[in-house]
């Protein structure tokens, strides 16, 4: 690692920020101060690209445009706000949070990065951003951009992988912040991230901060971040059984707690829970699923494989692989099943996590 003197942290001070006055991007969330709108744009961009958080924001702004509306809004509508872009729990514990700020806060934002962190949902990077961008408090906010900017920048061999890593950035950081942009600051890191200084592609030739970037001047820019890998989802495999009475779709709600709490989707089957021999053959499914819904939800089906293409759908610690079915169901009386018949039409008014719409998508590409 190298260290900067005064005088290069003054000069990349200038220099990045007037980068940023010149090309820094026109977001929804960039015309004002607000910290109710940096918090949304921020618990959304944690796992989500800028392009497709735009009308998500725009659309959550339109629905809940303050803390209250949001403490006050019903769940069904907040799971619909939020489908497509995953991990609900995000959503979630933003209203759990905006309820919190109601209760203990009189509403009012705490204005400091250390108070913010006492919130719900609200970790570091989340307080540095909306402390520094809604009231300039000059603290570092560190993400998956800012570790890759500056171990660049200063070839930081630690790695980020380990937890204590960030610690040591978050001081490197406070070093070269400047007092009086500290919020624009933060966000011209966050855009130097998504353009010239990329993960895999970056072009820091034409980078504004080219003389800055000592890896990249040592020809080792794809050396960092040093990153140890984490281990691979585990294989799991499913069926989904798409199946109808009367002209409607059998759909169940997940549980309230576990992977897709509260979301809806087709029945989907663990195939390790099915009744099958090690060796099973594929026609040996229909029968296992058959057996399945008669025991477990005392419903008559016979289901039949569509001979479509496995959806596949990766979450954090499981890579799901799901073979599809159709089925009829036969005198539905469904006092066992967890879920309800619903109209093709009514489908949408359903929340519904992306991995059911990959399934739908498959069924009846668009
Ligand atoms: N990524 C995370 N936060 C961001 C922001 N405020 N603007 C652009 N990209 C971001």
């Amino acid at each position: 690692m190298i260290e900067w003197s005064p005088a290069t942290i003054s000069a990349f001070q200038t220099t990045l920020l007037a980068w940023f006055d010149r090309e820094g991007r026109d977001l929804p969330w960039r015309h004002d101060h607000e910290p109710y709108h940096i918090w949304v744009s921020e618990i959304m961009l944690q796992q989500t690209q800028v392009q497709t958080v735009i009308p998500y924001y725009e659309r959550f702004m339109a629905w809940f445009p303050t803390v209250t509306a949001l403490a006050q809004a019903p769940e069904s509508q907040l799971l619909k706000a939020w489908e497509g872009l995953g991990y609900y729990s995000r959503v979630r514990n933003m209203q759990r949070c905006a309820r919190q700020l109601l209760a203990d806060y009189e509403g009012q934002w705490p204005k400091t990065a250390t108070e913010l962190t006492e919130l719900i949902g609200i970790g570091p990077y989340t307080a540095g951003a909306i402390a520094s961008i809604a009231f300039n408090e000059p603290v570092p906010a560190v993400d998956g951009n800012a570790f890759r900017v500056f171990s660049r920048l200063l070839e930081i061999d630690a790695d980020i992988a380990k937890p204590q890593t960030r610690s040591l950035f978050e001081k490197v950081i406070a070093r070269i912040i400047p007092k009086d942009r500290p919020g624009d600051f933060n966000q011209a890191i966050m855009d130097l991230g998504s353009s010239y200084m990329t993960a895999r592609n970056p072009d820091s030739a034409h980078s504004p901060v080219k003389d800055f970037n000592q890896a990249y001047l040592d020809g080792k820019e794809l050396d960092y971040p040093v990153k140890t890998k984490k281990p691979r989802p585990v294989p799991v495999d499913y069926v989904a059984v798409l199946a109808q009475a009367d002209g409607q779709w059998l759909m169940t709600q997940r549980p309230s707690n576990g992977m897709l709490a509260n979301l809806w989707t087709v029945p989907l089957l663990k195939v390790a829970d099915l009744d099958l021999a090690e060796d099973y053959l594929p026609a040996d499914l229909e029968l296992a699923i058959q057996t399945y819904f008669q025991q477990e939800y005392q419903l008559r089906v016979t289901g039949f494989d569509l001979g479509l293409k496995p959806v596949k759908h990766t979450f954090t610690h499981q890579k799901w692989t799901i073979q599809l079915f159709g089925a009829k169901v036969e005198q539905p009386d469904l006092a066992y099943f967890p879920g309800k018949l619903v109209s093709t039409a009514q489908l949408t008014t359903l929340p519904m996590p992306k991995v059911q719409e990959k399934i739908w998508d498959r069924y009846q590409p668009k």
